[in-house]
């Protein structure tokens, strides 16, 4: 893995804050700190909230435009400060992380009480949880998962508009991951991969306020085992293939499209609403298919994959450094699987 010039200026990772006189103190500092932090964690991220977490962990990242970096967003903490209309329901694991103020709960608790921890910047605490919350679902491999810490927290701007909406055909969450500017060839994955892979962390959690339209089942588990990391949400994708009223496989549009390019829908009575449990996926025609089909055969790819995908994401924003992969793999073993309270 070699080091990604990017074509846009994005912000360069500080570790330095987390103490020290030469970069490997900083990082055994660092390391020290995600290590006390990673038990915190694994009390509080439970199976009623190890989604949530997850998707504020996206929420946080994906707001950043390669081709307006000036505008800010990225991985910066800034989700702790402000939700806007994209976050509904994500109050849950923001104030668990950062408190409604956005400087206490465990974040801000581990600032104050643990030494190592004191200038930790919330954007790389919300980062690291991230990946809490897929390890106590089982979705780490063995090894863990490499991370680096280094984020530099803002106070914004975060363009919430650029997350993407549930009726996301699969072109245009290429798009709209493309924009992202995510290091994806530095893990050793293309875009469409990366993208397959990231929207399959909707095994994991549930919808919570988005109400059932045409591209939403409505209120509930986006999957039968909304507890468990694990590829059956491609095998429900996959089921789902011709098929009407389907409870689980495909919560939104956006997971859908993963399939089938066009959604077909009955001709509604006049005034009904129609719903995506009523919507047809005709063909297995979506660009992003072939994928779709081997993750749901492969667990073990799926697990490996997530975590090269996740590590894109949280390097939304930021330059990717010479010594990344050195450094990631110091955290790895921070992030296995471990069982959490409830789960
Ligand atoms: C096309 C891309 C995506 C779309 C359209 C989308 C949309 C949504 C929507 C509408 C919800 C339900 C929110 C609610 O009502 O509570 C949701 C939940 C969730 N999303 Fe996504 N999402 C996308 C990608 C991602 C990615 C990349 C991740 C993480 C890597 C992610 C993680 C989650 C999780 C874990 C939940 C469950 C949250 C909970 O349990 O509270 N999503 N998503």
């Amino acid at each position: 893995m070699a080091t990604i010039a990017r074509a846009f200026a994005a912000v360069d990772l500080d570790v330095s804050v987390y103490g020290g006189a030469t970069r490997d103190q900083q990082l055994t500092n660092a390391a020290t700190c995600f290590a006390a932090l990673r038990t915190r964690l694994l009390t509080a991220v439970t199976a009623p909230n190890a989604g949530n977490v997850l998707r504020l962990a996206f929420h946080d990242c994906g707001t950043y435009d390669i081709n307006n970096p000036a505008a800010g967003g990225g991985c910066r903490g800034a989700i702790r400060l402000a939700l806007g209309p994209e976050d509904a329901g994500l109050d849950l694991s923001r104030n668990l992380l950062t408190g409604p103020t956005g400087t206490a709960g465990v974040c801000g608790a581990a600032k104050a009480t643990i030494p190592a921890c004191a200038n930790m910047p919330f954007a790389d605490c919300i980062s690291f949880a991230g990946l809490i919350a897929v390890a106590v679902t089982r979705g780490t491999t063995a090894a863990g998962c490499p991370w680096v810490p280094g984020r530099v927290d803002s106070a914004g701007p975060r363009n919430t508009a650029l997350l993407p909406p549930k009726e996301a055909t699969a072109a245009q969450s290429l798009a709209i991951f493309g924009r992202y500017g995510m290091p994806v060839g530095a893990v050793g994955l293309t875009l469409d991969r990366a993208v397959t892979l990231l929207l399959g962390a909707h095994s994991i959690g549930r919808s919570r306020t988005t109400r059932p339209d045409r591209c939403s089942k409505g209120i509930s588990s986006l999957t039968s085992t909304p507890n468990t990391f694990e590829n059956s949400y491609y095998s429900g994708l996959i089921n789902n293939i011709g098929r009407v009223n389907v409870p689980n496989g495909g919560w939104f549009c956006s997971d859908m499209h993963l399939v089938c390019n066009a959604i077909t829908y009955p001709t509604p009575r006049p005034g009904a609403a129609v719903t995506l449990r009523q919507g047809f996926c005709p063909t297995s025609d979506s660009p992003l298919a072939p994928i779709a089909r081997e993750l749901a055969a492969n667990n073990a790819a799926f697990l490996s994959g997530f975590c090269s995908a996740y590590q894109a994401m949280s390097l939304i924003g930021y330059n990717v450094p010479p010594s990344y992969v050195a450094d990631a793999a110091r955290f790895a073993t921070l992030l296995a699987p471990a069982p959490a309270r409830g789960l």
